[in-house]
C-alpha cells in the first residue's frame, strides 16, 4: 500500500460528505489534489457542486476537470472545506504550508462552516514540529523579518534554524499572493499557541501555517494487512 493509495483512500471517504449544492473550499497539495480529482469524477458524474480553490495549481486542477469555480469574494461563505495537512496532532492543530499555500488555506478554512484534514496517517503526530513550519512574508525587509522571526521563535520556547525557501534555480520561492517563505526547523514545538501569537506580532508576517482551532476533523488512512484502514 503506497502513499498515494493512502492518500486515495482519505479522500475517498471525505467525499461521502459532499452534499449537492455544496460550496466547497478546495485544498491544495497531493492529497488534496486526489480529492479534487475524485470530485471531478463525480462532477462529471452530474453532482453540481461549487469550488473555491486554495491555490492557483488547484484552480487549473480543478477548471481542467469542469467543477464549477467561484473566488472567495464572490462566495463569501463556505459550507466545508477539504484539505491536506503536514502534520496533525490529538487536539486537530495543524501545520500546513509545505505546498506554500497556507495564506489561501487559511483564509478559506476559516471561511468555512467546517474543515476537514485528510491524510495518510503518517502526518499524526503526538507533538508539533518535525515538519518546518511554514511562515508566509511580505519580501520588504526580507533580514529584519527574518531576524524578528528568529527573535519570536525563541521566545516561544522553541529552538532551531530558520531558512528562506528556494526554487530549484536558487531564487526565493514566490506564493501565489507574492511572498517569500521562512520555514522554521524546530524539531518540536513545546506551546503552539504562544509560537502562533508570537509570530502575529512580527511586522512583515503575513501569516503563519499554524491552523489552530481550525479543523474540525482528520480522516487518516493507514495501510493494514495491504488495506487502507481510514479512521
Ligand atoms: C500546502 C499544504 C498541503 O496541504 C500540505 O503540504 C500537505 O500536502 P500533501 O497532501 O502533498 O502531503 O499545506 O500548502
Amino acid at each position: 500500500m503506497s502513499g498515494p493509495d493512502l492518500r486515495r483512500a482519505a479522500a475517498a471517504r471525505a467525499l461521502d460528505l459532499i452534499e449537492p449544492g455544496m460550496r466547497l473550499g478546495l485544498g491544495t497539495g497531493s492529497t488534496a489534489a486526489a480529492f479534487v480529482a475524485l470530485l471531478g469524477e463525480r462532477v462529471g458524474a452530474g453532482l453540481d457542486i461549487l469550488g473555491v480553490p486554495t491555490s492557483e495549481a488547484t484552480r487549473a486542477q480543478a477548471e481542467s476537470l469542469g467543477i464549477r469555480l467561484a473566488t472567495l469574494d464572490e462566495q463569501p461563505e463556505l459550507d466545508l472545506t477539504i484539505d491536506g495537512a503536514d502534520e496533525v496532532d490529538d487536539q486537530l492543530r495543524l501545520i500546513k504550508g509545505g505546498g506554500a499555500a497556507l495564506l489561501r488555506e487559511k483564509i478559506v478554512a476559516c471561511a468555512s462552516r467546517r474543515m476537514v484534514v485528510i491524510a495518510d496517517a503518517a502526518k499524526h503526530v503526538a507533538r508539533l514540529g518535525a515538519f518546518p513550519l511554514p511562515i508566509e512574508v511580505n519580501p520588504f525587509g526580507l533580514k529584519a523579518t527574518h531576524r524578528a522571526v528568529e527573535a519570536a521563535v525563541a521566545a516561544a520556547g522553541c529552538s532551531g534554524a530558520v531558512r528562506l525557501r528556494g526554487r530549484p534555480d536558487g531564487k526565493p520561492l514566490v506564493t501565489d499572493g507574492g511572498h517569500y517563505i521562512l520555514d522554521a526547523h524546530l524539531g518540536a514545538i513545546p506551546d503552539p499557541e504562544a509560537l502562533g501569537a508570537a509570530l502575529w506580532a512580527v511586522p512583515g508576517v503575513v501569516e503563519h501555517g499554524l491552523f489552530l482551532g481550525i479543523a474540525d476533523a482528520a480522516i487518516l488512512a493507514a495501510a493494514r494487512d495491504g488495506q487502507a484502514e481510514v479512521t
